[in-house]
């Protein structure tokens, strides 16, 4: 049925209602609003919605009241109120299957991804690197990448930049200068994430992207949550995580033509985070994977408070828009409330810059893409109630879900693999004899060569460089069996999971 595929978003003036055809999920969303409007219940609302209809929602939960969508919500006078505006009867109260993740492996099963899976775009961004440095992150994953040698975690990437340092001048013909000073720098930045608590980010067993695609036996989509409560503390840390899962979206999941629903929808609370002091380049490649995962099926919602958090180049994409209250005291805030009125295909029924300003809690501006994609005009919504509970879930509610996770015993212990950091040490000790016995051949040939004055040095030496690269290809060749290869934001193209 037709109106099965659709998600209810509120009711109008008139109290008809406002839907969102889910098959138009996939050309994304923006969710607007200053603090207190309403931004996270309509998150809620529409990630219940998708998730009835068996789509599963991955989101960040940043103040932890989006965990009560696990949980049934409770009749209130004002939830009966708005269900009557919209002539909805059937309104069981409902959680929904959720699934729970932390970053820092304490409320939730642990994200995790490797160093070589995260690859050096987003590893720049994260450690904040400059463009000398950066660049040697980029030779550190090119020397590793062309020999197929994974990087589990950051001790093996800092061990790798030490290999780099130390034999730069190997290095230099292939790959270019690598100055000491800027390994050190880079090092030094590691050691700063490692303090901030970004090392348990980085190991294995990594996130499988699978995990986030579930429906539970009724066949209703999973939501997951990830505990984004530390977040502001962490901003590039959640911000790199979750770059790296819509990379990861973008290159794993097969392209496929329009569909009645999408494959997963992705909820980007506190977006600004995400472009703040973003360089034009990594936008460039942000903008890029928005337009692309639309072919995959993956609809994004950024949630943000003003439609200008969000750059021009996204902004453009977000088909589905929900502008809830903003005030408009200062010169900045009318400047904004004026930019967000103009991104709405305008009602002559509406001035849609003074009410904005005068929405309530739970009140929004609403435009969504009608079937043949265009944006419709904007109109006054009162948003639906949840069906799950409004902020979170009680703490002994959470453990038990937790508890009875299908998932449960997966993430929960780190493993550290032979990676490179102990291949790279194995193979220092080889080259060390190697050296060894270089030096004592090539005093061997000097002294031959002064009686028989035949064999070069010079072409001895040279063959120790070589074997250097060579052995530590075939160390790490036995890793991957083949080089690696790397989409827009990074990710390894052509894994087998
Ligand atoms: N659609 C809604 N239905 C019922 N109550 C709502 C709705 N939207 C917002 N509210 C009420 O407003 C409060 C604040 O909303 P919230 O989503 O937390 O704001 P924001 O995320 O924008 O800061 C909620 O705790 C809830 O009581
Ligand atoms: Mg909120």
């Amino acid at each position: 049925m037709a109106d099965q595929q659709q998600v209810l978003i509120g009711g109008n003036k008139a109290g008809s209602q406002i839907f969102m055809d889910a098959a138009m999920a996939n050309r994304h969303g923006l969710i607007t609003g200053a603090t207190g409007t309403g931004k996270t219940v309509t998150l809620q609302v529409l990630a219940e919605s998708f998730s009835r209809l068996g789509v599963p929602v991955f989101s960040a939960d940043v103040k932890g009241d989006l965990s009560g969508v696990a949980q049934a919500g409770k009749t209130h006078e004002k939830i009966s109120e708005r269900l009557q505006h919209m002539g909805v009867t059937d309104h069981p109260f409902e959680g929904c299957p959720v699934l729970f993740w932390d970053i820092f492996e304490k409320t939730g099963h642990a994200v995790r991804t490797t160093v070589s899976e995260m690859g050096p775009v987003l590893l720049a961004n994260l450690l904040a690197l400059n463009d000398t440095q950066s660049g040697i992150l980029h030779v550190a994953f090119s020397v590793a990448d062309d020999q197929g040698l994974l990087l589990l975690d950051l001790k093996d990437l800092s061990a790798m930049l030490n290999w780099l340092a130390e034999n730069r001048k190997e290095l230099a013909r292939e790959y270019g200068n690598i100055t000491s000073q800027s390994v050190s720098a880079i090092q030094r930045k590691l050691l700063v994430l490692k303090e901030s608590g970004g090392e348990s980010f980085f190991g294995e067993p990594g996130l499988n992207i699978e995990d986030l695609m579930h429906a539970d036996f009724s066949g209703r989509g999973v939501i997951s949550l990830l505990d984004a409560s530390s977040l502001y503390s962490n901003p590039k840390i959640y911000s790199t995580f979750l770059l790296w899962l819509l990379s990861e979206l973008m290159e794993d999941l097969p392209e496929r033509g329009d569909a009645p629903l999408p494959k997963l929808v992705f909820f980007f609370d506190e977006a600004h985070l995400l472009f703040n002091n973003a360089p034009k380049a990594l936008i460039d490649r942000i903008t890029q994977v928005v337009r692309l995962i639309r072919s995959k099926g993956v609809g994004i919602f950024f949630v943000s408070q003003y439609p200008n958090d969000i750059p021009d180049e996204v902004l453009g994409q977000l088909g589905c828009r929900i502008q809830h209250g903003l005030r408009a005291f200062t010169p900045k805030d009318q400047k904004a409330v004026k930019v967000a009125a103009q991104t709405f295909r305008q009602n002559p029924d509406i001035d849609t810059e003074t009410t904005i300003t005068e929405l309530g809690v739970g009140e929004a501006l609403v435009s969504t893409l009608d079937p043949k994609g265009r944006p419709t005009m904007v109109d006054w919504c009162l948003l639906a109630p949840p069906r799950s509970q409004i902020g979170p879930v009680a703490l002994e509610e959470k453990n038990r879900l937790m508890d009875r996770s299908p998932l449960k015993g997966r993430y929960d212990t780190s493993v550290d693999r032979e990676s490179a950091y102990e291949l790279l040490a194995k193979r220092e000790e080889e080259l060390r004899h190697k050296r060894q016995d270089a030096a004592a051949e090539l005093e061997r040939e000097k002294a031959a060569a002064k009686t028989e004055k035949r064999k070069s040095s010079g072409r001895q030496r040279q063959s120790v460089g070589e074997a250097l690269i060579k052995s530590v290809a075939r160390t790490i060749g036995s890793q991957l069996g083949r080089s690696i290869v790397r989409g827009i934001l990074g990710s390894i193209i052509g894994k087998k999971r």
